[in-house]
């Protein structure tokens, strides 16, 4: 029987600890497009090393995803930050997908915090706003779970975790995230039928590692950064540039929001 994706997980939290000297953790942040310099907000950080240099990760494949582990001191709690992720349009699978997640599990981490760029359907967004996400749909039509693994999914987005970070900001709208395959954007048909299914921001990340992340006992927050409105809302064309560039001149402000959550957990 070949080894199964906990035993890879483990293999690869042996490693980081040896490498970062860290026994367990606490907090675990994967940050999505645009959200890898809100890191630099958040404590103090200890090692760096290239995801790749632990086993089971992949290098990065796309332009603004940097492919880094970060282990940052955040007062007495020890903070993993993946910064940049395998996304499921790079072909690898489902596995490779949720293994960062797994990682941090198998690492100590009890909380996964969440975060990537969408559109937002939702006509009240801004652009350039973080949106706590507060449930998903799974446009994938993948799982990251195989066999009897009937983990329940009422519960995803850890509701006290989202009154933690409405505490910090009472301004902070909530929305429901769908997750498309992607790597294209959706056609303006496909964003009018997520937003009559109830979609409030559309992506091509999170709700696999959300599973994952649920399946292994641990609590999530997930906060999307609104880059762009979705297409046909508004009178534009997408561009995966224009997404990286609202992630920078929002990433202070997204970032201090996310170390003042991240402090109250
Ligand atoms: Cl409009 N769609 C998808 N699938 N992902 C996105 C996006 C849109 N904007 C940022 N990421």
């Amino acid at each position: 029987m070949t080894r199964t994706p906990q035993a890879a997980a483990e293999e690869a939290a042996t490693e980081l600890r040896s490498r970062t000297g860290v026994d367990s953790y606490d907090v675990a942040l994967v940050m999505g497009s645009g959200w890898a310099p809100a890191a630099d907000l958040i404590g103090d950080a200890q090692h760096e090393l290239a995801s790749a240099e632990l086993p089971g990760f992949l290098p990065p494949a796309v332009e603004g995803h940097s492919g880094t582990v970060r282990s940052i001191a955040d007062g007495d709690r020890n903070v993993l930050a993946f910064l940049g992720r395998t996304h499921l349009y790079e072909g690898h699978g489902t596995d490779a997908v949720v293994h960062g997640v797994r990682t941090a599990v198998a690492a100590g981490a009890r909380t996964v915090v969440l975060t990537n760029a969408a559109g937002g359907i939702n006509a009240d967004y801004a652009v350039g706003s973080p949106v706590l996400i507060a449930d998903h749909i799974n446009m994938t039509a993948k799982s990251p779970l195989t066999g009897a693994t009937f983990v329940d999914l009422t519960e995803t987005y850890s509701p006290e975790l989202r009154a933690i970070a409405r505490e910090v900001d009472p301004g902070l709208r909530e929305g429901v995230y769908a997750a498309m395959p992607g790597p294209h954007f959706e056609t303006p048909a496909e964003i009018r039928m997520l937003r009559a299914m109830g979609a409030d921001l559309v992506g091509m990340s999170t709700v696999l590692e959300a599973i994952a992340a649920r399946a292994a006992g641990a609590r999530v927050l997930g906060m999307s950064l609104v880059t762009n409105i979705a297409a046909g809302l508004q009178d534009a064309n997408l561009d995966h540039e224009d997404v990286l560039a609202t992630g920078r001149d929002s990433a202070a402000a997204v970032g201090r929001l996310l170390a003042d959550i991240v402090r109250r957990f």
